[in-house]
């Protein structure tokens, strides 16, 4: 599978802007960003063979999936946090990290990998429904494969935590 990726996007994966995902802690201590866009990209690649999508819509799949998540800053840091602070109300909120960072990496996509219109609109909508709602089979299966395995990476975090708090409680 991670050679039918690479084919799609070989560019991507070796640029030092994607490698840099490596550095950006995500869904827990074992996980960093690039794990995690890795994983929706194989993902929504087995959804878009089993849904019989032409060679170029499938490159679009893999390739926005890879970018879907490149923000490129730490959410969880001091510095985003006193940025955030900046805002009050529902502003505060509509500035929170899981609002706008859809359309942050679909910026940052055009902008560094010259990603297509539609692939970077099916990047902007992957977080609804805090995003607006997807409007493209290609949007759809980003934003699938995305929940399907963040919440398997975010179980293996409560477990990793888990452990961790046993092991400071009874070593
Ligand atoms: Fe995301
Ligand atoms: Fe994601």
């Amino acid at each position: 599978m991670d050679s039918e990726i690479h084919q799609y996007a070989g560019d991507i994966l070796e640029h030092p802007r994607f490698q840099q995902l490596h550095s950006f802690q995500h869904h827990g201590p074992e996980n960093s960003v690039y794990d995690h866009s890795v994983a929706v990209a194989v993902t929504a690649y087995a959804i878009a063979r089993r849904m019989r999508l032409s060679g170029d819509e499938t490159a679009s799949v893999v390739r926005a999936a890879l970018l879907h998540d490149f923000f490129c800053y730490d959410w969880r840091s001091e510095h985003f946090r006193r940025y955030i602070h900046h805002f009050s109300g529902v502003r505060r909120l509509m500035h929170m990290h899981g609002f706008v960072h859809g359309y942050i990496a679909a910026g940052r996509a055009k902008r560094v990998f010259g990603l297509s219109e539609r692939e970077c609109d099916a990047i902007a909508r992957h977080m609804f429904p805090l995003a607006a709602m997807p409007r493209t089979k290609i949007a759809w299966i980003i934003t699938l494969a995305d929940k399907a395995v963040a919440s398997r990476e975010m179980t293996a975090a409560i477990g990793d935590y888990l452990s961790l708090a046993y092991r400071k409680v009874f070593a």
